[in-house]
């Protein structure tokens, strides 16, 4: 018999869904349906045990090994396939695919499939938004629907496992990989997270259109020091279980079956040889049965490197004196599959022979992998569900593309809009400018998939189909090119900006197009600024010179640091990078098709040394003041503020979010409480607004943070329509794990904020029961 552990999921509203597996708000609410959906860890099909069982018996050392081992295309050897690998990363191309898994199962011993893996981010060919953008949106439609339709396009090629989502909770702007999460709150991570394991897997992911997800990177990666990658993390127990570990559950709890540990040391020991964080606490307290990749070459890195070169590869951590050590401390650590790196394979006998690991625990690491290939049902479908010849006809379909497009609108963020410059109006004559203006490949962003850049339709090009004549002029040129060069940014020079003047004085009105490239965001992509690239603030000085009405779109993979913008720029609008439909969706909310609705995912610092500034942070005894000495601020920054909080954005209406309620005035410490509030549309537009319920705990046994988000909903409402907006919140919600990992529930006062912002003022309190 098949598992159903989430059976129904079409039909059920993707959002009662995920926040049912984030644990949070709604958890009183579930419908028979939604319980049903429930993850059963325990009650793991038999029938696969048995099958499991079988086939473990039937295995020399060599072949179990073999299935530990997960390579990239370019290591993969047919003599290898042939000895049973286990698993390979990145390959696309369908007969390729196609070629391996025959010999796979038609010549190796015991006929046991390859595993095909590959990073679909934010789609495979229809690139969607990043996920930061995606966090942006606030709807947990928008991350399904990115990974429903990733999915299927990765399917078509023969892929079975994607490393997504990426659930790395980050206050860390400088990181590149800030670009690949859903931003600086573990809440929203969660339900995002949740929403993207439920589209990639399904009620079941043996399905033809359905993959294995793979949550990462467990865990902490999100915080490396001066964020550059990889480097160290170092932190409190409660902060890891309160901040970073979250998103994790929650996307174990939406079903996903694999997950890749993280290259960085938490205090200390490195995510891939961490047997706290793997064994005790995925492993143990959450009952996790799939199975733990490393990530690329991660197990190496355990080594310390020697003193002198010749190259060994790989190294760095020091918690293991050579490679046989490191291949131990993975593997007994919970590291089940091994990426890129051979230790394990090549040192896996020689360790047994010497006890340093236990044939019990090569048995469970591939019992987890074999659990993984039969539940995906590659044992009775192998291959890709259509011939490698038609697998391109599958990519780009209308369905993919049309919520490409929408999924970009709605993760864009106004930031700003003086004078309501926009929307502007189509029938005007519209120059596009900058950059960013008529680029395709920049709008995919860090992560493209198998995405094109022929596939993107540039802003110039969105924006000539709803207002035909525009005009255009780059400006300047960013660079797409590593560093060191002498201009690493680009946009070094003014010798394009006559130009760009020039054509929008012929102009009503200016789109600005600007902000960084794809290259500067994504893996190994640190910055130590977080300013526009280059001169690109000169730019719209010179813009704003001329008179006319303009609006600065931006395209981003982090915060970025917009002092300098503001005051220039009556109009700011972020777009992130929107993906491979980029142009019709900046055209569709700059024109007013779609009136903007994304909120911030994370707060944008005024200045790069407020870093790290992020509004889920603890107190301190000298609360920051601006005005005051000996309190806790930067003596040169007159505010205490980031320039744009979390969950800030505008819209082309007006919304008054009121009548904050709560249902009772107490709460016994296993019981809930629904607090509700009245959403309001007092503009003149159809409009979105993200109502969003923050809680805070003034009295507890270690300071909490100032605010956190526990519940939020994306309405969309007609002018002068309101809407009552209700949340239930319980011992999830109110409750935090201390120093010692202990999840603790405090009795005394919880304050309630509802509003549209992390800065919402509206409160009301309750007190939790002793
Ligand atoms: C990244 C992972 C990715 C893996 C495989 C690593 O460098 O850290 O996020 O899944 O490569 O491409």
């Amino acid at each position: 018999m098949r598992r159903f552990r989430f059976r129904a999921s079409i039909g059920v509203p993707v959002l009662a869904l995920v926040l049912a597996a984030a644990g949070g708000v709604m958890a009183a609410t579930q419908s028979s349906d939604e319980q049903a959906l429930q993850p059963t860890r325990q009650s793991a099909d038999q029938a696969i045990e048995s099958k499991v069982s079988d086939l473990l018996s039937k295995m020399t050392l060599e072949e179990k090994l073999e299935q530990i081992q997960l390579l990239p295309d370019f290591m993969v050897t047919e003599d290898e396939v042939r000895k049973g690998l286990g698993s390979v990363l990145s390959v696309t191309d369908p007969k390729r695919i196609r070629e391996l898994q025959r010999i796979a199962v038609e010549e190796s011993r015991l006929k046991i499939p390859i595993l095909f893996a590959f990073d679909t981010i934010h789609g495979f060919r229809t690139i969607f938004p990043i996920p930061l953008g995606a966090g942006a949106s606030f709807d947990p439609q928008v991350a399904f629907n990115d990974h429903k339709y990733g999915a299927r396009e990765s399917a078509v090629v023969g892929l079975k496992q994607t490393y997504a989502p990426m659930v790395d909770v980050s206050h860390e702007p400088r990181w590149g990989r800030i670009s690949e999460a859903a931003g600086e709150d573990p809440y929203l991570n969660s339900v995002l997270g949740a929403a993207r394991v439920k589209a990639i897997q399904g009620g079941d992911y043996s399905a033809s259109d359905k993959l294995v997800a793979s949550p990462k990177h467990f865990v902490a990666y999100g915080q490396p020091e001066s964020g550059r990658d990889y480097n160290t993390t170092d932190m409190s127990e409660q902060r890891l279980r309160n901040l970073y570990l979250p998103p994790f559950k929650a996307a174990i709890d939406a079903g996903a079956d694999t997950v890749m540990c993280s290259f960085n040391a938490i205090n200390g020991v490195p995510g891939c040889g961490n047997d706290y964080t793997m064994n005790r606490i995925l492993k143990g307290e959450w009952g996790f049965d799939g199975f733990v990749e490393g990530d690329w070459t991660a197990v190496a890195e355990l080594r310390a490197c020697p003193p002198k070169l010749p190259d060994t590869g790989p190294c760095g951590h020091g918690v293991a004196a050579d490679g046989p050590a490191a291949a131990a401390l993975a593997l007994n650590a919970g590291v089940d599959s091994e990426m890129t790196s051979t230790l394990i394979r090549d040192f896996g006998q020689q360790l047994l022979a010497q006890d340093r690991i236990s044939m019990r625990r090569i048995d469970d690491a591939v019992r987890r992998i074999l659990r993984v290939k039969f539940r995906a049902g590659l044992f009775e479908h192998p291959y890709a569900p259509v011939a490698p010849d038609k697998a391109e006809a599958e990519m780009l379909r209308p369905d993919a593309v049309a919520a490409a497009r929408k999924a970009a609108s709605r993760s864009m963020v106004l930031l700003q809009n003086k004078g309501g410059v926009l929307p502007l109006d189509p029938s005007k004559k519209t120059a596009v400018i900058g950059p960013l203006a008529n680029n395709q490949h920049d709008m995919l962003g860090p992560w493209w998939g198998a995405g094109r850049d022929t596939d993107a339709v540039t802003v110039l090009d969105g924006i000539k189909q709803q207002s035909p004549g525009a005009t255009y002029a780059e400006g300047c040129k960013l660079s797409n090119t590593e560093p060191p060069t002498t201009d690493p940014e680009g946009c070094g020079s003014d010798a394009g900006f006559a130009e760009a003047v020039a054509v929008a004085k012929a102009a009503d009105q200016v789109v600005l197009a600007l902000g960084e490239t794809r290259e500067m965001s994504g893996e190994a992509a640190a910055r130590s600024t977080l300013d526009l690239p280059g001169r690109q603030e000169e730019l719209i000085q010179a813009i704003k010179a001329t008179g006319k009405p303009f609006a600065v779109v931006l395209f981003n993979g982090r915060p970025l640091t917009l002092e300098g913008v503001v005051d220039d720029a009556p109009a700011i609008l972020d777009a992130w990078f929107p993906g491979v439909q980029a142009g019709p969706a900046v055209a569709d909310v700059v024109f007013g098709q779609v009136n903007p609705g994304g909120k911030l995912p994370v707060s944008f610092p005024r200045r790069l040394g407020q870093v790290p500034i992020y509004y889920n942070h603890e107190p301190t005894g000298r609360p920051c003041d601006p005005e005051q000495k000996y309190v806790s601020r930067h003596r040169d920054i007159p505010s205490c503020s980031p320039l744009f909080e979390f969950g800030h954005g505008l819209s082309y209406t007006t919304f008054d979010v009121s009548n904050l309620q709560l249902s009772s005035s107490t709460v016994s410490k296993n019981g809930s409480l629904r607090a509700s509030v009245t959403v309001t549309n007092t503009g003149r537009r159809k409009g979105d607004e993200v109502v969003q319920l923050y809680l805070h705990d003034p009295v507890a046994s270690i300071s909490q943070p100032v605010r956190r988000l526990r519940g939020f909903e994306r309405v969309t409402l007609d002018p002068g329509k309101s809407r009552s907006v209700t949340f239930t919140l319980d011992k999830s919600d109110f409750g935090f794990y201390d120093n010692r990992g202990k999840f603790t529930v405090e009795p005394g006062q919880i304050d309630v904020y509802a509003g549209n912002s992390s800065s919402a003022s509206m409160t009301q309190s309750f007190t939790v029961r002793g």
